[in-house]
């Protein structure tokens, strides 16, 4: 059959409440027109993102109520364990609360100099992380502990219109370049994140995967995955890349790992799960290191910060994941989200993401320069029109300053509408799309915005922002 029907069906609702016009406009003016301030509840679809956001199963849900809640040595960490390990093969796993966690934790040790007294000391000025690219929370874990986040995806990825199977793969000339001038001691780790979420959730082939962990070996460099849309990376491959078409998932997740010295994985994204993470690494003094930053700040190393539940929603969900009938659903769906833009002439970065699509606000709104934020010129007036709250991946998110306070803009200026996994419905994104074919009518009369107010790090999740 030609039509992709969602595998599941639904057994529990939750109502969304719809909003007028004028109250949007307010809500936004009070939210100084930043979109994580405003309330969930007056938010009619919300793709701000697709982290912790999934539908659990019914299987997950009752893997929950058997969840064990004991402080140490908890039946539901050793499943955790085991289905951690059958999928990413790493022999150590530690539990975390999310994402960051496992990075702050990975780069406070990586950048640090331990003492004899085993106090961590930081010593990461000078020191530089490369990537594809580093997603925000990446980025500000490595810049916070004083070293340099360095983006080395394929010029291909920069593109927006062009297309190509892998456009998240990260350039091993540029990567080869960059080790001989920052000289190897300064690089203590390289990272590849699957799939690439700043570059518009686009896959990572296995070619270019082993060649990265080849060029690491050779000079001795650790590499790690961010492995957050693990299972997403891994379909991408199966469809686009030779030689794989007949591979099952975790065969290709085993591939994939086994060229890494370890990962990071926020579970909030392909596990299913509305809480947790893990680091997972093959390197014993690595791994006591980060146990006992673990202890002092997450929580004992069978729980990391997680309820026992967390932890059994996680494993079923990771086992849920890798069915490749999910996987064809939700790749398959979200290209349905693409096609219809593509047939109506807005510009989104293609081929279609893995979680996402992104929306091109340089191109959809030219008449907006960078330093007026087009992307969220663009997200501001989605939330406007249809009650869809959308997240500016562009100059607010990744922009910086030079000395004279000039805004140095970013790569590319992106919308991401971010599906959140097993939650809205073919009628949801028809929607999502006749709103923005609405808006590009009158794009030209959308207006273009400005800071007024910043912190230091991650500046989107804050900022105060007002219309030019
Ligand atoms: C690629 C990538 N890495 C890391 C993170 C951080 O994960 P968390 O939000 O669970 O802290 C995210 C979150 O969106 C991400 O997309």
């Amino acid at each position: 059959m030609k039509t992709i029907i969602e595998p599941f069906r639904i057994k529990s609702v939750e109502y969304v409440k719809t909003t007028t016009e004028p109250e949007r406009e307010e809500i936004l003016r009070k939210a100084f027109y930043n979109m994580f301030l405003i309330r969930a509840e007056d938010v009619l679809i919300d793709l701000l993102t697709d982290s912790g956001t999934s539908a659990m199963s019914s299987k997950q849900w009752a893997a929950m109520l058997d969840g064990d809640e004991s402080y140490a040595g908890s039946k539901s960490y050793f499943h955790f364990e085991e289905v951690t390990q059958k999928i990413f093969g790493f022999r150590h796993i530690i539990p975390v609360h999310q994402g960051r966690a496992a990075e702050r934790i990975l780069f406070t040790f990586l950048l640090s100099d331990i003492d004899e007294d085993g106090r961590f000391n930081n010593a990461g000025k000078g020191k530089s992380i490369p990537s594809n690219n580093h997603f925000d929370t990446t980025r500000a874990n490595i810049e916070f502990n004083g070293a340099e986040a360095v983006d080395l995806v394929i010029d291909e990825g920069k593109q927006p219109e062009l297309i190509h199977p892998f456009k998240g793969n990260l350039d091993t000339k540029k990567l080869e370049k960059f080790i001989h001038e920052k000289g190897v001691k300064n690089i203590p780790v390289c990272m590849l994140t699957i799939t690439n979420n700043t570059g518009g959730g686009q896959p990572v082939s296995m070619q270019n995967i082993r060649e990265v962990s080849a060029i690491c070996k050779k000079h001795g460099i650790p590499f790690f995955l961010d492995a957050c849309r693990f299972a997403e990376n891994a379909y991408f491959i199966k469809i686009r890349e030779k030689g794989y078409e007949k591979k099952t998932i975790l065969e290709i997740c085993k591939e994939m790992f086994s060229y890494a010295d370890g990962c990071t994985m926020s579970a909030k994204k392909d596990a299913f799960a509305n809480i947790g993470g893990f680091i997972a690494m093959n390197n014993e003094d690595w791994y006591q290191n980060c146990k006992s930053l673990l202890i002092i700040t997450e929580g004992y190393e069978t729980y990391g910060g997680l309820a026992g539940r967390d932890m059994d929603a996680i494993a079923q969900g990771l086992e849920e994941i890798i069915d490749e009938n999910y996987l064809h659903y939700r790749i398959h769906s979200n290209k349905y989200l693409g096609d219809k833009l593509e047939a109506n002439g807005i510009p989104f970065l293609k081929p279609a993401g893995g979680h996402a699509i992104y929306l091109d606000a340089k191109n959809f709104l030219p008449h907006i320069p960078p330093d007026q934020f087009p992307g969220q010129a663009l997200s501001v007036e989605l939330y406007r029109k249809g009650g869809i709250r959308a997240v500016e991946i562009g100059s607010v998110m990744f922009g910086k300053y030079d000395e004279k306070g000039k805004l140095i803009p970013a790569d590319m200026e992106l919308v991401r509408l971010a599906i959140p996994r097993r939650v809205y419905t073919q009628s949801h994104i028809d929607y999502v799309a006749e709103v923005l074919i609405d808006m590009s009518r009158n794009k030209d009369k959308i207006r273009g915005i400005k800071i007024i107010e910043e912190p230091k790090f991650l500046r989107h999740f804050t900022a105060k922002f007002d219309l030019i």
